[in-house]
């Protein structure tokens, strides 16, 4: 178990055992890639981030996972491996939010990107998000440097 604080010193839990918190949770975060470059969106109030968001009722993590990188980034996810899981304690609740490491087959243009201004493609998400204001608060916690050093070590080596 990792625990630490994220942008708005909220106290954050991030553990690599299957859904160690939830099994059901409600939240979820897709770090993608695509033609080797990483997928992200750009959320027209938080800036950059990995695609994601809410489980709708009726479906599943996975499938949320998979209609959020459609809906924000127009990715097809070709495959979807389950990463971790992690707790954040907020003054508005808690968040359980699964981490997923999705391999996209293709883009395809869609006519809304919904709350996002759409996919944005990286050679390499920059050492220094923390201090850029162009990105999102979700990618400036250790959620993002746990998981990508185990995406990194399992799926990219
Ligand atoms: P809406 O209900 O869609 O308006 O979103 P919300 O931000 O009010 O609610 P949500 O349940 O998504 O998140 C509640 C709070 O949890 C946020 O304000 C954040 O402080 C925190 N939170 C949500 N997602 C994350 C995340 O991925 N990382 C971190 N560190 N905090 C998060």
């Amino acid at each position: 178990m990792n625990t630490f604080r994220d942008y708005y010193n909220n106290v954050v839990k991030l553990t690599f055992k299957d859904h160690f918190f939830s099994k059901e949770p409600k939240h979820v975060w897709v770090i993608c890639n695509y033609r080797d470059k990483w997928l992200l969106t750009r959320h027209k109030d938080r800036g950059i981030e990995f695609p994601g968001g809410k489980v709708e009722e009726g479906e599943t993590a996975e499938q949320a996972a998979i209609r959020e990188v459609m809906e924000e980034t127009g990715g097809a996810v070709g495959q979807l491996n389950y990463v971790g899981q992690y707790h954040v304690s907020g003054k508005g609740g808690t968040v359980i939010k699964n981490v997923y490491y999705a391999i996209i087959d293709e883009l395809i243009d869609q006519p809304t990107y919904f709350e996002t201004f759409g996919p944005v493609l990286l050679e390499a998400v920059p050492d220094n998000v923390q201090n850029n204001s162009k990105y999102s608060f979700i990618m400036k916690d250790d959620v993002l440097t746990h998981c990508m050093k185990k995406i990194m070590r399992e799926y990219r080596s």
